[in-house]
């Protein structure tokens, strides 16, 4: 492991003060905050529950009221939106202009209401998150320090390697993926809220794992998934692998933190790289297999294609690149681009800070696999997977060999 930084490190908390913090066990820091343990109320299945009823009572009613603007308030906006266009003269199934779409339908009162309420509650969910976290910071960070010398597998932190795009606070996380030490904590019960609660045994990416294409002479001894954030494909990834050396690579060190402590805890033996995808330090034709879960959309377009080009670098000959995202196929927004998918769009990126949503759906994402030297097979296992992983238009529909 090359360093971890935390607050006791930058508050320079070394030798005998410095051991004395780190030697904390988690249950004597939460004796001391007069909590009983960071797991008191043990596990639903793999994840962690809340602390206290009360915190998870109100993790259960945010996820729900998202339930709801996903369903029946979509509906009602939905329905304002084709009433609008029409009153305008515009097919509601043709396509519109970005501009059009927000002239027209930015300030109706029911679509205002589906996008402010959707917002305010995704502000309110981090809010409420990062205060129970901080709230018991010795606690947490305890269990996190404990775990991060601890196998079956390694973690390796290199500080200092993000670059300014990494530190944008995309979907508002406070501190953004790289800059909060507890961003694996927030990101994970975060996503919990974001996939509706049907997350919370790593379904989706247990579905990721079962449909990713294997190479054609069946040889896979090693496999990586880049911009793994709380490592749950990585986890799911072994468990169908559970011969290979799986790794998972993020930028975010409190990502990939996290991610080590979850997988330590399940006793799985994955390892993490804390590491740019585009710059990753794996050797030439290492991997068998790499894989990316929505990573495409959340980095700039030139990012994209260094990202695609280091997966061909370090698969093997034969080795395969199964990128999934919200959207890999190039016009396939254009031609979807209704009223009401133009103003999501439009929120997304202005008020869920997705701030390259648009640069990514520009990119010649298929064209750059192909330039990097892939064999780029379209359709992919979408049809396995899409009633799990089709959020905002997930696609698994692409798949890039190296080849032989
Ligand atoms: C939307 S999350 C990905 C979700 C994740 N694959 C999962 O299954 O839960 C995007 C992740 O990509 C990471 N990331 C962003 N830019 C990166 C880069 N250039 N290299 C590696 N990781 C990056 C972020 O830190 C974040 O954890």
């Amino acid at each position: 492991m090359s360093a971890i930084l935390n607050r006791r490190s930058a508050l320079g908390l070394t030798g005998a003060v410095g051991a004395a913090f780190t030697m904390f066990s988690s249950h004597e820091a939460a004796a001391k905050i007069g909590r009983a343990d960071v797991e008191p109320r043990g596990s639903d299945g793999i994840l962690e529950r809340l602390p206290t009823l009360d915190f998870e009572s109100y993790d259960e009613f945010s996820t729900s009221t998202r339930v709801w603007i996903n369903t029946d308030l979509n509906r009602a906006a939905e329905r304002r939106a084709v009433k609008i266009l029409r009153a305008n003269g515009l097919n509601p199934r043709e396509e519109v202009s970005f501009e059009t779409a927000i002239d027209l339908l930015s300030n109706d009162p029911i679509i205002d209401l589906r996008n402010h309420t959707w917002q305010r509650l995704q502000m309110h969910m981090w809010r409420e998150l990062r205060r129970e976290f901080y709230d018991n910071y010795d606690m947490y960070m305890s269990e996190m320090e404990a775990a991060d010398n601890n196998g079956p597998g390694v973690l390796e932190i290199n500080p200092g390697i993000e670059p300014e795009y990494t530190k944008h606070e995309i979907h508002m996380q406070p501190g953004g993926y790289t800059g909060d030490e507890f961003a694996g904590h927030l990101y994970h019960y975060g996503t919990n809220n974001f996939y509706n609660g049907q997350n919370y045994q790593d379904e989706r990416h247990v579905a990721l794992a079962t449909a990713v294409p294997t190479p054609s002479d069946g040889k896979i001894k090693r496999i990586l998934d880049m911009g793994c954030s709380c490592g749950q494909q990585v986890v799911a990834l072994k468990k169908r692998f559970p011969d290979a050396e799986v790794w998972g690579l993020d930028i975010g060190a409190p990502m990939v933190r996290y991610a080590h402590m979850r997988a330590v805890d399940m006793g799985v033996d994955v390892n993490f790289r804390h590491a740019l995808a585009e710059e990753s330090g794996f050797p030439d034709g290492y991997f068998d297999i790499v894989t990316s879960y929505l990573l495409h959309h959340e980095i700039p377009e030139e990012a994209t294609y260094g990202v695609i080009n280091e997966a061909q670098r370090i698969l093997r000959p034969g080795g395969v690149y199964f990128p999934v995202d919200v959207y890999t196929n190039p016009g396939r927004r254009q031609a979807n681009g209704t009223g009401m998918q133009r103003i999501r769009d439009w929120m997304t990126h202005r008020w869920n800070h997705e701030r390259w949503w648009y640069e990514y759906q520009k990119a010649d994402f298929f064209g750059e696999m192909k330039r990097a030297g892939m064999n780029v097979i379209e359709g992919g296992p979408k049809a396995e997977v899409s009633s799990q992983i089709n959020m905002n238009g997930g696609f698994a529909n692409i798949v890039g060999v190296k080849p032989a």
